[in-house]
């Protein structure tokens, strides 16, 4: 069978997607709203073989092994299944992301498995399915699919929820600039983070519907195109689901002291009259939303802080490509 590789860029949620409903199908509790970015992504190749006795995986030149690898196979079991393939596979996979850091690896990574492994196992799945297929790997992968804004409806079953575009073509000026504060892998993934928070938060309930009311919100805002208006529901939907962190039991926070360092940077940049807002994932590193044409002078004021290469400027991205 041939190797085939595809390409997947992350996304960073404006209205995040935190928790399940099913945790073996990954159903979310709400449907969830992001933006795909061109300066992130993972290349994955894969290739089924006659001759391997399991699965062979490296994730940048290394080999893994254990639950790491498992969570993979696990994955590539299911497109065993769809497509009647008894055979393991080599997974070769570069992330052009910091791995496990909150900068969405598991998205572009999913994404990019998904495309790949199902090519190479003889399945020629139109996007819908693969964003079906690419939630089972992990729900924020659902939406890499597709590039510029999408949304994952939450559907109710594995038929139902999946990505839809909401506008693939961003014909404004919006663009994120990522500060990179630690790129070190995460003591709490996304995973554990919000499985505990539906658990034992007792915000969750209110966290659920929040998020249902701005997703409202933030699409009546994008049709708009209206910066500030995506910025301040994408800042106040992030610190809605970062409180139900420090309300859980027991408490974790995914803050770092300079992600308030830069979070107090960019209020006052606003209050000198900079449309920038930011947004923060299960890890340390700040995502600002802001205009193309103010990116300039944003970056000089957070250069006072942190070291350019910490400071990456990323625009709306494609979806899932065969390379
Ligand atoms: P992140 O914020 O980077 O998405 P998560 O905790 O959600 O962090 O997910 C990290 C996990 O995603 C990794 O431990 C690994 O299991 C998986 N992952 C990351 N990159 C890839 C990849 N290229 N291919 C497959 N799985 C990946
Ligand atoms: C805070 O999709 O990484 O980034 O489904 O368990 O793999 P699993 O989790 P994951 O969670 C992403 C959480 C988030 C918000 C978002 O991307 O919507
Ligand atoms: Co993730």
């Amino acid at each position: 069978m041939t190797a085939v590789t595809a390409r997947a860029h992350t996304n960073i949620a404006l209205i995040k997607y935190w928790g399940k409903l099913d945790q073996k199908l990954i159903i979310p509790q709400n449907s969830s709203l992001s933006l795909t970015l061109d300066q992130f992504y993972t290349d994955t190749t894969v290739q089924f073989s006659p001759k391997l006795q399991q699965d062979q995986i490296q994730l940048d030149e290394q080999q893994l092994t254990g639950p790491a690898a498992e969570r993979i196979s696990h994955f590539l079991n299911l497109i065993r299944q769809q497509a009647h393939c008894q055979q393991f596979a080599y997974v070769d996979s570069t992330n052009h992301v910091p791995t496990a850091a909150g900068l969405a690896s598991s998205a572009s990574g999913f994404a990019a498995l998904a495309a790949a492994a199902s090519r190479a196992a003889g399945l020629r799945l139109e996007r819908p399915a693969l964003s079906r297929l690419a939630r089972r790997g992990s729900g924020s992968a659902t939406r890499s699919i597709y590039g510029g804004f999408v949304e994952w409806q939450q559907g109710h079953d594995d038929q139902t929820s999946l990505a839809i575009p909401f506008s693939e073509e961003v014909d404004f000026d919006i663009q994120m600039i990522a500060i990179v504060l630690n790129n070190q892998q995460k003591r709490v993934s996304s995973r554990s983070g919000m499985a505990e928070v539906v658990a034992t938060s007792p915000y969750y309930p209110a966290w659920v519907k929040a998020a249902n009311a701005d997703l409202i919100g933030m699409k009546q805002a994008i049709l708009k195109k209206d910066i500030n208006l995506i910025g301040q529901i994408a800042e106040s939907n992030a610190m809605k689901m970062h409180a139900t962190t420090l309300s859980a039991n027991p408490p974790f926070t995914y803050f770092e002291p300079k992600s308030l360092t830069a979070m107090q940077v960019i209020q006052n940049l606003r209050q000198d009259g900079y449309s920038c807002y930011y947004t923060m994932d299960a890890g340390p590193n700040i995502k600002v939303i802001c205009s193309a044409k103010e990116t300039p002078a944003i970056l000089e004021r957070l250069g006072h802080f942190f070291d350019q290469q910490q400071l990456l400027v990323a625009k709306p991205g494609p979806g899932v490509q065969y390379l």
